[in-house]
């Protein structure tokens, strides 16, 4: 796993752009986020392709996951955010963004018929947030290493962390969802997971250097041959090997990409 420490989440946004940009540039299958931490690396990409003909046209996007039960026109659904985050500033057409169904009667199938998609997708690089007890995409604590796309019912910290974005209100978000698993994500070939600020401090050193645990399913990037976690100063304070992983990162061959 690499460890990259920035100075703060505007220099980890725009490390976050380099390393997506040629799989952009390639006209890859990306995996995409929401949340609040990919928001900034979003603006820089939306900059990069306004200012440095950066194009999306040739690229899919994948979603990590939706909740249950919201139409998805809802503004907090997770297609409409990356819609008003990122897709509709950039030259990507819609019927090239994909989401799990999360407004339906089958979510069963509807998680079936996702896991499916990407099996055929191919996704080359998925960007990821963590939460502050470890889940990526909404893999809560527990979720089997190995995991498809399912459902899953979110943890009440989750509930009350997300309640921000529904007027502080716990009552109205969705208490259940659609997410890729852990062994869906795993698939992609590159993972770059972002993490900002103090909340995510421990989360950031469990997941690099705890123990692989499904109490912290974030540490299943331990597993993968090529993962890229991206923090600052404020999300590495836990982290024990910190000067190790500066030299590390210094020592990097000239050309050699992330
Ligand atoms: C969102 C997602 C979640 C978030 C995590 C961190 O698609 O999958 O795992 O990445 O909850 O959210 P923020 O960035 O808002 O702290």
């Amino acid at each position: 796993m690499e460890i990259l420490i920035r100075p703060d989440a505007a220099a980890v946004a725009c490390q976050a752009a380099d390393i997506i940009e040629p799989y952009v540039r390639a006209g890859a299958a990306l995996g995409m986020a929401t949340g609040s931490t990919p928001v900034a690396t979003y603006r820089e990409l939306i900059r990069r392709h306004r200012e440095e003909s950066l194009n999306f046209r040739r690229c899919s996007i994948y979603m990590l996951d939706e909740y249950l039960g919201l139409p998805a026109d809802h503004e907090q659904s997770y297609a409409a955010t990356i819609r008003r985050e990122l897709t509709e500033h950039v030259d990507i057409p819609d019927r090239q963004v994909f989401s799990p169904n999360g407004n339906t009667t089958d979510p069963v199938a509807a998680a079936a018929d996702y896991e499916n998609q990407l099996l055929r997708a191919r996704v080359s690089m998925q960007l990821l947030g963590v939460g502050a007890n470890g889940h990526i995409g909404f893999n809560e604590p527990t979720s089997s290493l190995n995991s498809p796309t399912r459902i899953k019912a979110l943890h009440p910290q989750t509930v009350a962390d997300n309640a921000r974005f529904f007027d502080g209100r716990e009552d109205l978000v969705p208490k259940l969802v659609l997410t890729q698993g852990l062994g869906t994500i795993q698939r992609a070939g590159h993972l770059v997971l972002v993490a900002t600020g103090a909340a995510k401090a421990d989360a950031v050193a469990a997941l690099a250097e705890g123990p692989l645990s499904a109490m912290c399913p974030a540490s299943v990037l331990q597993l993968h041959p090529h993962a890229t976690v991206i923090v600052d100063e404020a999300a590495a304070a836990g982290l024990k090997l910190h000067e190790y992983y500066r030299f590390a990162d210094a020592q990097k061959l000239p050309g050699q990409g992330y």
